[in-house]
């Protein structure tokens, strides 16, 4: 604990850390797989030339093959029908040697995402985006988690940071973070057992209840939006954003930050997760998980 008055340093919570720790634990569960039989096989649906989906597309394959996973990597013209999408889709449900796959978002704009995220088989869905996965986590029995919320709770579990009976703020409420992250931090269970409040953009005296939070999650898109009043001493922080802002100062012109206004808010934190080097490993990391858990879950039915 700060002394009153002193300044408060606070710990750095790193995504690379947390995520080769996870990633070690990984590779034992892949090579118990294949010592059966098993190569996890992870498939993703591009649809469309999106430079920032490319790059994340081009991350997770990269990521598969230095686990020892089978990649697959699906690349679909821009014309796509939604017919072509969703019958490919059916092809990668009935493959067995795909165990988990997802198609990228944002899809090109005359393709209904709702309908495609339907069609994934549930037992397949590596984002835990199909509906019954989405209710099934909220029920408390899973079968895979959203990569980038799962990501943030391995981060505070495995910093040894006490969730149960904690007061978490969420800001944001988007069905990728917002929601699935208060849902799974007011679960039963490790790293959960938290008291959950979800602030958004129609919250009227927003920063009133997230300087009453202990951890602060912040997932609302805003580069550095959070500033050190809005923040207790002593809170725990993670900052899910990642904001493209102007900077002369760069070869490119540009940086990223994220929604929590790190150089000040670090100084009244306990713990910190920065922009970059915080949140941003872990998705692909989760998504992995859930690529290895698919192939576990294959391969126990085929017993
Ligand atoms: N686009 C940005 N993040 C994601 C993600 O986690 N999954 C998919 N399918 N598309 C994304």
């Amino acid at each position: 604990m700060a002394i009153k008055g002193e300044k408060m340093v606070a710990r750095l919570i790193l995504g690379k850390e947390v995520s080769e720790e996870i990633y070690g634990e990984l590779r034992q569960r892949i090579a118990a797989l294949k010592s059966r039989g098993v190569v996890p096989g992870l498939a993703v649906v591009l649809v469309g030339s999106d430079p920032a989906s490319q790059v994340y597309v081009r991350k997770k394959g990269e990521m598969c093959e230095s686990l020892g996973m089978r990649s697959v990597t699906i690349r679909m013209p821009e014309e796509t029908t939604q017919a072509e999408l969703l019958s490919k889709i059916g092809e990668l449900n009935r493959d067995p040697s795909i165990h988990g796959f997802l198609v990228q978002l944002p899809l090109p704009k005359h393709l209904d995402e709702k309908e495609v995220i339907n069609s994934i088989a549930p037992e397949k869905d590596a984002d835990c985006f199909h509906p019954s996965n989405v209710g099934r986590m909220l029920i408390g029995e899973p079968l895979f988690l959203p990569a980038t919320p799962a990501g943030v709770q391995q981060m505070l579990i495995r910093s040894g940071i006490e969730t149960a009976g904690k007061h978490v703020v969420v800001v944001g409420r988007s069905n990728i973070v917002g929601k699935p992250m208060a849902a799974m931090m007011m679960q039963k269970g490790s790293g959960a057992d938290s008291t959950v409040t979800v602030v958004h953009s129609r919250t009227k005296d927003l920063a009133a209840i997230t300087r009453q939070a202990d951890i602060l999650i912040v997932a609302i898109g805003k580069p550095r939006f959070i500033t050190a009043d809005m923040v207790k001493e002593g809170a725990v922080v993670i900052d899910v954003g990642t904001n493209r802002i102007d900077d002369p100062s760069r070869p490119n012109g540009s940086r990223l930050v994220g929604d929590v206004d790190f150089e000040a808010v670090k100084d009244k934190a306990s713990a910190i997760s920065p922009v970059p080097g915080g949140v941003g490993p872990m998705t692909i990391c989760m998504l992995m998980c859930n690529a290895v858990r698919a192939a576990e879950m294959a391969e126990a039915d085929r017993r």
